[in-house]
């Protein structure tokens, strides 16, 4: 009797064992090295909180060395995710305080005047004048998201989503697509496994005009079929961050603004986007002009409640160690003369950490939240 007793304890404790041992190893596959695998709930969240203080206060060093920081960050990111109400309220309002995306995002026909100069985000010299014809096509009032004039009515949940190719396999499609609001950038290709269909607002890179749409006047279509995928996102131009950009801009809204006359074409206002660059040159982020992927987060930081940001990693290998594509969508390589995209992980990496957004780098069907 005593012994069948013994028996039937000893059996009860080797489940629990092996129990305890299996949740331990889902919480951390696949990034963990199997010493942890005994590790306590205490002892584990120790060790996240160590790894959240590490992360939040990490030296924005100026070349950043992926292999540095590899192996706490993979860790980390499969901690439990902590958000701060007062982080995020503060980033809010010091956003809104010096550059208000509330109130100057774009330009509009509210906060520009006909014959107004516009200067240049990135020069001092140059400047261009508005004239009536451009004028009138500007947006009557910001409508970001719905077209009702600004009243610092805040979104909910925004998805920012950038180019990395770490969102090849992610399968991070359908959490993408249930945000309230998606940010996507340089017309990038859609799908609904790994990047989303959903798309609220997107960027058009000058560059790209010049490069992929030279005969835009005599074949317009080639441009109106591709943002045609996008629904009626709005859609977003630098018209006046370098001097060159702007007849581009101009080509393209001539093309665009008949064809989608209720779905807004618009132009990132010079003024916000070089009060935000100033805004992290005090805080000692300095690269010739900010990615606009960063730009936009900054500007989801102000207008959303709930800002995820997916397919932001600037790096050549992922954190298990095998090799990314730096797009999603091609194979082109980063051009490092004008960004600073790794200093910029760094931000959003301290962002994360101080649980003012959340950053996503794994596939999201293994995503631990
Ligand atoms: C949230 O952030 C504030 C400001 O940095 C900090 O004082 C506070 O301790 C944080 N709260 C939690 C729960 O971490
Ligand atoms: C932001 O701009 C809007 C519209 O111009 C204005 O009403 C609001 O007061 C501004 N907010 C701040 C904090 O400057
Ligand atoms: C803009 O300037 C032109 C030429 O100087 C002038 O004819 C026009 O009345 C001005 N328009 C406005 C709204 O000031
Ligand atoms: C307004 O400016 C645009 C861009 O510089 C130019 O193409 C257009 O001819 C101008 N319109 C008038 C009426 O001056
Ligand atoms: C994505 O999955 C496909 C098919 O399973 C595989 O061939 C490819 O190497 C994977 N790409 C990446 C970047 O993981
Ligand atoms: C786009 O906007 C038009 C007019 O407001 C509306 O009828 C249509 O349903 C919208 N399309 C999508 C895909 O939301
Ligand atoms: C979705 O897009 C990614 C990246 O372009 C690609 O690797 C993947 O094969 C696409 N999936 C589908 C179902 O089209």
């Amino acid at each position: 009797m005593a012994l069948a007793f013994l028996r039937w304890t000893f059996r009860l404790l080797m489940v629990l064992i092996v129990f305890q041992g299996v949740c331990v190893m889902f919480y951390y596959t696949p990034n963990t090295h199997s010493s942890r695998d005994g590790m306590t709930d205490a002892l584990r969240q120790m060790h996240c909180a160590k790894l959240r203080r590490k992360f939040s206060m990490i030296k924005p060093a100026k070349t950043v060395k992926l292999q540095s920081f590899t192996r706490g960050l993979s860790d980390f990111m499969s901690c439990p995710y902590r958000s701060n109400t007062t982080e995020r309220e503060v980033n809010r309002l010091s956003l809104q305080f010096f550059c208000n995306a509330t109130g100057s995002l774009f330009l509009t026909k509210r906060n520009t005047a006909v014959n107004q100069t516009i200067s240049y985000e990135t020069s001092i010299t140059s400047t261009f004048t508005m004239n009536a014809t451009l004028h009138s096509m500007l947006p009557e009032v910001l409508c970001v998201c719905v077209c009702v004039p600004w009243s610092g009515r805040r979104l909910g949940r925004c998805a920012v989503v950038g180019s990395g190719g770490i969102l090849k396999n992610s399968s991070c499609g359908s959490e993408i697509d249930s945000a309230d609001f998606v940010i996507r950038f340089n017309l990038a290709s859609i799908n609904d496994s790994d990047v989303g269909l959903k798309t609220d607002l997107i960027t058009i890179n000058p560059s790209q005009i010049q490069k992929e749409y030279k005969n835009l006047e005599e074949d317009p279509d080639l441009l109106v079929e591709r943002v045609s995928v996008y629904g009626n996102a709005s859609l977003v131009m630098p018209a006046f961050a370098y001097t060159f950009c702007t007849e581009l801009s101009i080509r393209a809204l001539n093309v665009l603004h008949p064809i989608r006359p209720q779905k807004p074409m618009a132009f990132f206002s010079p003024y916000y986007l070089q009060t935000l660059g100033g805004f992290w040159k005090r805080r000692g982020l300095k690269p010739r002009r900010l990615s606009s992927g960063f730009m936009l987060i900054n500007t989801a930081l102000e207008l959303c409640e709930d800002v995820h940001v997916y397919g932001f990693w600037p790096f050549d290998t992922n954190m298990q160690d095998n090799p990314v594509p730096y797009h999603y969508y091609d194979l082109k390589r980063p051009s490092k003369r004008m960004h600073k995209m790794p200093e910029e992980f760094v931000r959003l990496l301290q962002l994360h950490s101080q649980g003012a957004l959340t950053l996503h780098l794994q596939p999201c069907s293994s995503d631990t939240r």
